[in-house]
């Protein structure tokens, strides 16, 4: 299988009515957990990295390791920038060879979020790449800082954003937010329902931490076909680390390391089987 176009699979999962999962990565162990897991399934994901989390993970340094894990994969994935905020981010990213890219101008006013997404749609074009973008705000914040108020999308603006700037998928804000939520997210399905209704571009639904298995497959009957989880494979990954190394006096690295796969992997198969209606 191989490194392909997000919209390739998008498409894929149009057809079974399913979603991909797509899961942030940030480092070798947490690419490594996340194929295992598609591999074993025998299910494509996306890989995709945010650009507030390359101060950690170095685009540079992530990208190759992204593309190269997608290329040698038993399974079809496409590699993904999530969340770009600037235009010379995005064009790295194409340059890298990332088979798609996020324009985050969900803060922006709706012409001017048009305006730059219609610029990076050019961009990707030249790549042959896939274009997300967000209209509404989604709550939380993918990164530090302050924390967005949910606003829900639009359905009319969302209608007259996807005809005008062409992308490929679209990103809603339906009481979703980014992080651990604090209490059970109350999704407004009736707004999915109203967006899915006159939108034909795939929808994306961000802040996948912490929404319930019902709640998911709910969404994904209502047009989600993608599907962002970025918090519960960090914890994950947290959590086994902090597991094996209990009661040690002297941690082996390459223990460690196995136990942050494996971390990611559990979480990453657990979402696969949700998002695809497995068993
Ligand atoms: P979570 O961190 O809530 O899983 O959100 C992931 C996400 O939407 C990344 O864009």
């Amino acid at each position: 299988m191989a490194l392909v176009p997000m919209k390739a699979l998008l498409e894929s999962a149009e057809k079974n009515n399913i979603a991909v999962g797509a899961f942030s990565v940030g480092n070798m162990e947490m690419v490594m957990g996340a194929v295992a897991a598609a591999e074993e399934l025998n299910t494509p994901i996306i890989l995709q990295i945010a650009e507030v989390r390359l101060k950690n993970s170095p685009l540079e340094l992530m990208g190759p390791m992204m593309i190269s894990a997608a290329k040698r994969s038993k399974v079809d994935i496409a590699v993904h920038l999530d969340h770009g905020l600037k235009i010379e981010t995005v064009q790295k990213a194409l340059d890298l060879g990332f088979t798609s890219v996020m324009f985050d101008g969900s803060l922006l006013p709706l012409e001017e979020n048009i305006q730059a997404v219609k610029q990076v749609r050019k961009m990707a074009d030249r790549f042959g790449a896939t274009v997300e973008a967000e209209l509404g705000v989604v709550g939380g914040n993918e990164g530090e800082g302050k924390s967005h108020e949910i606003l829900c999308t639009n359905p009319d603006d969302a209608k007259l954003f996807c005809d005008e700037t062409g992308v490929d998928a679209l990103a809603v804000a339906i009481g979703n937010a980014h992080g651990n939520y604090p209490v059970l997210p109350q999704l407004r399905f009736d707004v999915l329902d109203d967006i899915n209704k006159i939108v034909d571009t795939p929808l994306v639904l961000h802040g996948g931490t912490g929404i319930t298995d019902e709640m998911f497959r709910q969404a994904v009957m209502l047009g989600i076909r993608k599907i962002n989880i970025a918090t519960a494979s960090f914890d994950s990954l947290a959590r086994h680390a902090l597991e094996y190394c209990k009661n040690l006096e002297k941690a082996n690295y390459f223990e460690l390391s196995r136990a942050m796969a494996e971390g990611v992997y559990e979480n990453v198969k657990r979402h696969i089987k949700v998002f695809s209606f497995m068993d």
